[in-house]
């Protein structure tokens, strides 16, 4: 299954991951708040109202972003993320906005939740993956699938970082919410053989005059088209639809090689 010549080169011998329990608090702030996760939801509906999806899982659900704005749609869905912090947050908000949606802990690459008409797996979740650990995610989907179902999931394209890729600083968030300042920096460096992103991150929040420095580093797998097509076809998945970029003004643009920054697939259980 495992396509030979992907993995990490010998610079980058470590894939390092993301511990999303210490990151919990702060996600919604710095990376979920720019995200358009209603109008995802709407688009991706319109597939799945033609291949006749009602049941979802929404995998690596993080603090149930995606998974509530899927469940307004009329899906009977069940949310899955690895990391419990992650998980408690959305289920406070799933309670306070009398969402019934069950959330449980799991590994994608591992784990079997029941069968389902779809799966989502969104938002750059399966760039925390290596590739081999990524096979056997798309193994697991394919078990979880009903005959004909759907999976829709993105990732970033390897061809459009190394073009634009930033090599200095750079602030990726500033602000103040709830009554607290905050700014995030980013180094991050591309490794163009193993096409691994390693993150560098230092965010300081203030609240109270009290300061607060949090400091992460993690990897992220990028990916070529046609890798990606590869690995779900020897998977046992024929690809759908293709789009690029997200936003909260444009929705889901067509997906460009030289000008998508990710790259989002709909794929359909072949069996
Ligand atoms: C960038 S967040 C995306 C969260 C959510 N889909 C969203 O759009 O807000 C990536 C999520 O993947 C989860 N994750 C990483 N590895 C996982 C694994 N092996 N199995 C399940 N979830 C995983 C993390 O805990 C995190 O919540």
């Amino acid at each position: 299954m495992f396509k030979r010549g992907f993995g990490c080169g010998p610079s980058m011998p470590f894939f390092k991951k993301l511990d999303y329990d210490r990151a919990a608090g702060l996600y919604d702030l710095l990376d979920g708040s720019g995200l358009p996760y209603e109008e995802a939801a709407r688009k991706i509906a319109t597939v799945f109202q033609k291949h006749n999806v009602h049941t979802l899982l929404d995998m690596a659900c993080g603090t149930g972003n995606f998974t509530i704005p899927l469940y307004r749609q009329g899906y009977q869905i069940l949310g899955v993320d690895f990391h419990k912090g992650m998980l408690t947050e959305a289920r406070r908000k799933a309670l306070a906005t009398h969402a019934r949606i069950p959330f449980r802990q799991g590994d994608m690459c591992r784990d079997y939740f029941g069968q389902f008409d779809g799966i989502t797996c969104m938002f750059n979740a399966i760039g925390h993956l290596t590739p081999r650990e990524f096979n056997d995610a798309l193994w697991q989907f394919n078990l979880q699938l009903r005959k004909k179902g759907i999976l829709v999931f993105d990732i970033f394209n390897f061809s459009w970082l190394r073009d634009h890729f930033t090599y200095t600083t750079f602030m990726d968030q500033a602000g103040k919410s709830v009554g607290a300042w905050f700014v995030r920096f980013n180094h991050n460096a591309l490794d163009e053989r193993s096409k691994v992103m390693r993150v560098h991150q230092h965010t300081f929040v203030q609240q109270n005059r009290l300061l607060s420095h949090y400091k992460e580093e993690w990897d992220m797998q990028t990916y070529e088209l046609r890798e990606l097509e590869t690995l779900l076809h020897l998977n046992g998945f024929d690809v759908l639809h293709v789009w690029g970029d997200y936003s909260t003004k444009k929705g889901f643009e067509e997906f460009k090689n030289d000008k998508s920054r990710s790259i989002t697939l709909v794929a359909q259980k072949n069996g």
